[in-house]
Parts: C-alpha cells; structure tokens; sequence
C-alpha cells in the first residue's frame, strides 16, 4: 500500500518539499506519495482532518499554519513545544497526532555539515519571530557555548529568552541573551539571520564591527542569486557565507526519518535542489 504524506500551506505552490521527499523515496523503494496542499486560510484544520481521513500518514505545515499545527496536536516533541509551532505531523498507530518541529534540528545538521562540531561555538542569533524560536533549543542542544539574541524590536529578543531561561530549571539561563542591535560588541564564530528582512532585499541594522575575518554568516533564506545578507556579510569580510537552502532539506530530512525510520541522503538532494534552484529563470 502507498502511504500518503503531503505539505500544508497557503500559498504553497512554490514548495519545494514534494520534489525533495520524492528524491528522498526514490532511492529507498519506500512506498509513498507526497503531495502540495493549499489550505484556505481559514480552513487549515478541515483539511488536514479530510487528508488524515483519507488515509493520510503524515504531512509537514508550512506558513501561515504552523501556530495552528501546534494546537491540534495530541502529543508534542520538546522542539516543537518550545516553538509554539509545528513543522511536522505524524498519524500514530492509536490514531492520536504527534506533532514535531524539525527546522531547527535541519539548522544544526547543515551548520554541522558545513562547519563541524558546534560545541562550544558563540553564537548571534538575528531576529526573534517564529523561525528563530524554533532554533533555540536546537543550537544549544548541540553544544554552543553562547547564544545572543538580537532583534530589530528588543523586547521580542528578551521575551524569546525569557522562555528559554525559564525553562528546564533554568538549565539554559546562562548560556542566552538577548542584546540590542546596537549595543552588540565582541567577538561571534557564526552569525545566523532568522529575519525575514532579506525577503524585501533589506537587511537587519546591524553594527559592521561584529563580522571578523573568523565569523561565518548563515542566512535561513536561500535564492539563485547569494542573499542580501550574505552579499553584506562578505562585503565586511565573513570568513564564509551559507544559505538556508541546507537548512530546508535538512528538516525535511528529519521529518522523513521520524515517518519512515529512515535517513535519507541529503547531500545528493541538495545538490540537485540547488541546480534546479540555478536553472529556474531569475
Ligand atoms: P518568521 O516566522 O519568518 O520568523 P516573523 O515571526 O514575522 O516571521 O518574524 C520576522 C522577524 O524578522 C522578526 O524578528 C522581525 O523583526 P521585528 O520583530 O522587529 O519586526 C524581523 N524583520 C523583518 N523585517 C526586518 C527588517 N527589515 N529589518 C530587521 N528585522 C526585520
């Protein structure tokens, strides 16, 4: 029988989850299809539940529906609980939804492919929105010594460490904080820009002293042409500069392997995303 898996989103049309979990299949003879989904904006539970009762397995939920995710779930992971949002559904045997969020684990798995261990790195996080929350607990999960937070709005960035700090018997207090933009000083291995700044080919107001020939810069956003972000980031001298494009098959690849109990190989997929990704007229 095939298992049915799908993403949720609206708009959704651009997604590039159904090209990425069909590599990831292919090689694996997994029985399975994947499918986009244009939820109404209003209607995103009424179409997971048709989909769920139409033999659905499992589905990923992008923008604008993560939040709502999050509520519907019947049992959560600590990554998504801490988000607030889900990225990932899964139907379990006993018919209950569990609900994950892998976009911070995707993060680290790319850092560390590109960059090695994570322990004890110090790191800048930029922007306090939702696809930052959902990097928190991964980044310090893997090691990082120091995490800033930072954000154009400062009271966002302190009420994101607010939560961090308060949880878990205060187990992360000392290791995040949150900094004005222009008070930010000292010295960051990797610079990660969660802000949705580029997507306008704008760019976060960030004081240039903080890239050193030693930072490397990651920006969540990915495109054919090196984002405004990192444009900037090389133009101050970053030792290296990455796009988020890792970041996207790596939580799709967590996401099939909590499905399928597989990991799939995603250094094949990416390479092939991001010739797709160079093809597509600009
Ligand atoms: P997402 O889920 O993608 O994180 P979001 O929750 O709307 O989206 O958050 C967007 C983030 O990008 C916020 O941190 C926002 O900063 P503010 O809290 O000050 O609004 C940040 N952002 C968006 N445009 C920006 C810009 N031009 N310069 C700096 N930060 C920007």
């Amino acid at each position: 029988m095939t298992d049915r898996y799908a993403v949720f989103g609206n708009p959704i049309s651009h997604s590039k989850s159904p090209f990425i979990h069909g590599q990831f299949a292919a090689p694996t003879q997994e029985l399975l299809t994947y499918e986009a989904i244009l939820a109404p904006v209003d209607g995103f539970e009424a179409s997971l539940t048709a989909f769920f009762n139409a033999g659905g397995k499992g589905a990923n939920v992008t923008v604008p529906f993560k939040e709502q995710a999050f509520a519907l779930c019947d049992s959560l992971s600590p990554e998504a609980k801490l988000a607030g949002a889900v990225n990932t559904l899964s139907l379990l045997a006993d018919g209950t939804i569990r609900g994950d969020n892998t976009d911070g684990l995707g993060l680290v798995t790319d850092l560390i492919a590109n960059l090695g261990s994570l322990q004890d790195k110090r790191v800048l996080l930029i922007g306090a929105g939702g696809a930052a929350r959902g990097c928190v607990l991964p980044l310090l999960n893997a090691g990082i010594a120091q995490l800033t937070i930072s954000n154009r709005t400062h009271t966002k960035a302190q009420l994101l460490v607010d939560i961090f700090t308060s949880v878990d018997n205060g187990a992360f207090a000392n290791r995040v904080t949150a900094v004005e933009m222009n008070e930010l000083a000292g010295e960051f291995d990797i610079i990660i820009n969660s802000t949705s700044a580029s997507l306008a080919g704008e760019l976060p107001p960030l004081p240039a002293h903080i890239i050193t020939t030693q930072t490397v810069c990651y920006d969540m956003m990915y495109g054919a042409s090196v984002t405004a972000f990192n444009q900037w980031a090389l133009s101050q001298g970053a030792a290296k500069v990455i796009d988020g494009l890792g970041m996207l098959v790596g939580q799709a690849a967590k996401s099939f392997t909590l499905w399928r109990g597989i990991e799939p190989d995603t250094q094949v997929v990416l390479t092939l995303l991001r010739d797709k990704l160079m093809a597509e007229p600009k």
